[in-house]
């Protein structure tokens, strides 16, 4: 039996599991751990299984002498360090795939979303401004027939690609590396669709070139990772009207304050990070992070892992 700290309750029994066979802690609160209640309750854990609102970064790492797995309910896994465990020989797990049709779909209602205006639209019916039909009344874009962007070609960008084909959209792929002539391609975009995980290469990928290389009849969605586009230069391209609007899961930073200065930009849709928030996929995520976590303490390959180079180590 290894003891394993978990930080948060997760949707489904899945948990149980892990409990049948090991002695798990679970953090009690809904909000996040602070670093110091993290290091604390995983003093002496074998196992974590941890959420992407913690930071798993290597001073973490080497304060847990115990430490043999590490399993993010999150596809990705730019809150945990991932050259410190792998130095260890610590597998880190991840959950890929079981959420990739639920972000795509979430990267979908975001584009309708803010090219046909949907939350202004609501707001004018709730507020009582409800006139008589006009014909140049919260006239938006359309999405059918556009060219889409999709910036990293991976599983979602790929899904998100699928789904466009029936709304006969032109698709444009740009990798996670083709930083180098990402300003091109999205100039000649409708909608810029971000998809690529976070990393030191794609941080800020979208910036203030990219921005202005768009369409000023343009729209940017990002369900990835906030910091993947640079919220600055984000702001001002709203304020400035070098693109036509912008519909974020995420945000840098993440939580958003209510009194964030990108709140104020007009044309912008922002909604919680919610990609995969839905019964089925959270339930599949917590599958997927239990049995990586059990995989990895009897000493097996996780199923799914972020670091595969960690098995190269001695653990
Ligand atoms: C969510 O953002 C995830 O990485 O799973």
């Amino acid at each position: 039996m290894a003891r394993c700290f978990v930080t948060r309750e997760l949707p489904g029994s899945d948990l149980e599991r892990l409990r049948e066979a090991h002695e798990v802690e679970v953090w009690p609160e809904p909000r996040p751990p602070t670093g110091d209640e993290l290091r604390t309750g995983a003093a002496d854990a074998e196992g974590l299984l941890t959420l992407l609102t913690e930071r798993v970064d290597a001073d973490l790492i080497a304060t847990l002498p115990r430490l043999r797995a590490i399993s993010n309910f999150a596809v990705g896994t730019d809150n945990v360090d991932l050259a410190a465990a792998s130095e260890r020989g610590i597998p880190v797990g991840n959950t890929p795939e079981v959420l990739t049709d639920a972000t795509a779909d979430l990267a979908l209602a975001l584009m309708l979303a803010v090219a046909r205006r949907l939350c202004p639209a609501a707001a004018v019916v709730r507020e009582g401004r409800w006139g008589p039909w006009a014909p140049d009344f919260m006239l938006g874009r359309d999405l059918h027939r556009a060219t889409v962007a999709i910036v990293g070609g991976g599983r979602i960008g790929s899904a998100v690609a699928r789904r466009l084909e029936g709304f006969d959209c032109r698709i444009l792929v740009a990798g996670r590396a083709d930083r180098d002539g990402l300003a091109e391609l999205v100039a000649e975009a409708d909608f810029v669709s971000v998809h690529t995980p976070l990393t030191e290469q794609t941080r800020e990928m979208i910036g203030e070139p990219e921005l202005r290389a768009m369409k000023r009849t343009a729209y940017l969605v990002n369900t990835a990772r906030g910091p993947i586009v640079a919220t600055a230069a984000l702001e001002r391209a709203l304020r400035e009207g070098w693109i036509a609007g912008a519909a974020l899961d995420v945000t840098d930073p993440e939580p958003l304050p209510a009194d964030h200065p990108l709140l104020e930009a007009p044309n912008l849709l922002v909604v919680p990070h919610i990609g995969s928030a839905t019964h089925r996929t959270r339930e599949a995520m917590a599958r997927i992070a239990v049995d990586n976590l059990l995989a990895a303490l009897a000493g097996e390959r996780m199923p799914h892992c972020a670091n595969p180079e960690a098995y190269e180590r001695p653990s």
